[in-house]
């Protein structure tokens, strides 16, 4: 169990490149099972989940070489249709390639996922919508099997707009007969990217990134050369450690677009914004005047829930109170209780904080508690003059490739221990 060690007040400066989305490459990735022909997906990061995402599909009997951020996947031969447990276990989103092998073969097999520390995490809606395109759904000792001799393009209502839920049924109806209409869509970016890979390979998908998606199976699909979306959730990351460190730094190969409203909710509490093309320029002054803020999440082009712990270890530095409303996992806000170790006054239930930004802080010994939470303490750590010391360093090292060396680019004092 490795840490970080973070010794704050020091402003950043210089530039940092964003990598590739972490949440567009690994249903990418599982969507690659789809095609007999091989696929290159670029910009890929070099992270722990894609790693996994790696072994799960190495252990269907795909062929995946992977150079840097390039992966080749061949995946003419699938000799498995189960996940292996531990794998599954170790990483929810193994879940995407539920759709694919079912669309593939036939079958698809997984162990119970189970919940992790944000929420239950159900995959009801995946279900539903398998069901929909005519497979059985069998919830056997062993976990959950998904049967289907044809699937049949048909019409989906979500109850919800789950990203994954939408990946993964994109997915099963890229080989289905006929058209798919699945309403209540998620709209995320990475919902989109996704699509633009199965049309490269062959899939067209139309309405992606509004709430109705309709894709119409194709028996057969091609190959394709993908690059990776630059990954909005780092992008946020990086620009609320400017926020909270104080510094001017240049985000470069970015989407400004995919943050709506975190741009304007940064401008409005003194940092100062500059959306040039694919980069983003931050000036964050050392302290800010008061303000009290209200933020609610929710499904994309809302407040992703993504960045919500990371936007609140910003506001611990601005002197106000302000209510942050976590509307859509149901148990995100661990990281309140790390904060509180820091000096932070919050209160908290959860899915509700009021948090009394602009109080003392200081360097203590806290616990990342997921990935987002984790990197979250490390923004925190970063506006705060003592040594604050991230436990669990590995779980934060599941999303971001070489977060502290990026952040010493920077001018920031943090080692990995
Ligand atoms: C994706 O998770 C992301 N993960 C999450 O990012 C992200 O927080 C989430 O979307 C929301 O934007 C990947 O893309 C790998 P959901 P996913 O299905 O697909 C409920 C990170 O930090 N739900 O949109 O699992 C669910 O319980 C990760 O990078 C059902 O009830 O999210 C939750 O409350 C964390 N039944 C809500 O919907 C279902 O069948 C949103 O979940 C599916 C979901």
């Amino acid at each position: 169990m490795g840490e970080f060690v973070v010794r704050g007040g020091r402003r950043l400066a210089g530039a940092v490149r964003i990598n590739g989305a972490k949440n567009a490459a690994l249903p990418i990735m599982a969507a690659s099972l789809l095609s007999k022909r091989p696929v290159i997906v670029r910009d890929v990061p070099e992270i722990r989940d894609v790693s996994v995402m790696v072994e799960v599909l190495r252990a269907l009997g795909v062929k995946v070489e992977r150079e840097g951020s390039t992966v080749v996947i061949d995946a003419a031969l699938i000799k498995e249709c189960r996940v292996p447990d531990a794998l599954m276990q170790e990483m929810r989103a193994s879940v995407f390639v539920m759709g694919p092998l079912l669309a593939r073969l036939g079958r698809t097999e997984i162990v119970h996922p189970g919940g992790c520390a944000i929420g239950d995490r159900p995959i009801d809606l995946h279900l539903k919508g398998f069901e929909a395109l005519g497979a059985e759904v069998r919830d056997e000792l062993q976990g959950t099997v998904v049967l289907a001799n044809r699937l049949v393009g048909a019409e989906i209502h979500l109850a919800f707009p789950s990203v994954g839920a939408t990946e993964n049924l994109i997915m099963a109806a890229a080989l289905a007969e006929g058209e798919t209409r699945i309403r209540n869509a998620a709209m995320e970016p990475e919902v989109v990217d996704l699509a633009q890979f199965l049309s490269r390979m062959g899939v067209t998908v139309r309405g992606a990134g509004t709430p109705e998606i309709r894709v119409v199976g194709c028996p057969e699909l091609g190959a394709a050369d993908h690059t990776v979306i630059p990954d909005r959730i780092e992008t946020a990351t990086f620009a609320l450690a400017v926020a909270s460190a104080g510094g001017a730094v240049r985000l470069l190969n970015c989407v400004p677009d995919h943050l709506p409203g975190l741009w304007q909710q940064l401008r409005d509490l003194g940092v100062e914004v500059k959306c040039e093309g694919d980069q983003v320029a931050i000036t964050a002054a050392h302290a800010y005047a008061p303000h009290s803020v209200t933020v609610n999440t929710g499904p994309y082009p809302g407040f992703a829930t993504d960045i919500q712990a990371q936007f609140m270890a910003f506001l611990l530095k601005v002197p106000g109170i302000h209510l942050v409303s976590e509307r859509v996992f149901e148990n995100r806000l661990g990281h309140v209780t790390e904060f509180r170790r820091l000096g932070a006054h919050i209160i908290a239930d959860q899915r509700l904080a009021v948090v009394y930004g602009g109080q003392h802080l200081y360097g203590a010994s806290v616990s990342a508690k997921d990935l987002r939470a984790g990197a979250a303490l490390v923004v925190a750590g970063l506006q705060i003059e003592g040594s604050t010391r991230i436990a669990h360093r590995e779980i934060i090292e599941r999303g971001y490739h070489d977060l502290d060396g990026r952040l010493r680019s920077l001018g920031a004092d943090i080692i990995s221990a």
